[in-house]
């Protein structure tokens, strides 16, 4: 039987992309000390790694995002405790899928009168988008599958993977979602075809 679940982005995949996207930030902020804004919950893991892959002085603060109404509106329910006006921001994204969060988000940071604003994110489904959106900084792009682990959650569930994984059969999968974790927490030499 075929699992219902794959590793697409392993560890030291993720690892290594991060480390690079660590250097060309820590040299286009060269001489200036840019605040990391993560949004939560899904960037927490990628802000980890990659706020110890940056080698120059930085910030770090965190905003959440709820939706509401028809259409899915965006606001702010929790926002920085740092203010933003007059700082280098670096929005950090675990994906960015149709880019309408990411687009109502930046322009709602624009309006503070920031110093200047880009966005890192570790996975862009480009092909997905329905609004342009700048993206400075991205780890990988992907097709249009549903992925999870590293931050990306499926009902709340498997932020805390260490690597990304996609679903390939969602009915198998949502029948016995810990095959997830099982194959998670086996090396990838150990999986076993069954
Ligand atoms: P966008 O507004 O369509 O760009 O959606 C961004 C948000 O959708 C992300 O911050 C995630 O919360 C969620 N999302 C989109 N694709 C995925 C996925 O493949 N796995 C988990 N969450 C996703």
């Amino acid at each position: 039987m075929i699992d219902p679940v794959l590793e697409v982005i392993t560890r030291p995949a993720i690892n290594s992309r991060i480390g690079e996207l660590g250097n060309q930030i820590s040299a286009d902020y060269a001489g200036r000390s840019p605040i990391l804004v993560a949004v939560l919950h899904g960037a927490l893991p990628f802000l980890a790694d990659l706020v110890r892959a940056i080698d120059i002085q930085i910030d770090v603060d965190f905003l959440a995002l709820s939706r509401f109404g028809e259409g899915g509106r965006v606001r702010i329910a929790m926002d920085t405790l740092t203010s933003l006006e007059g700082r280098d921001v670096i929005i950090v994204e675990d994906i960015v899928d149709t880019g309408l969060t990411l687009n109502v988000l930046r322009r709602m940071i624009e309006t503070r009168d920031v110093a200047s604003l880009t966005t890192a994110t570790l996975i862009d489904k480009a092909s997905r988008r329905l609004v342009e959106t700048p993206l400075e900084y991205r780890g990988f792009e992907v097709g249009d599958e549903f992925l999870l682990g590293y931050g990306m959650d499926w009902e709340g569930h498997f932020r805390n993977l260490p690597s990304i994984w996609t679903v390939l059969d969602l009915t198998a999968f949502s029948e016995d979602p810990a095959v997830l974790r099982r194959l998670a927490l086996t090396e990838p030499g150990d999986r076993l075809i069954s």
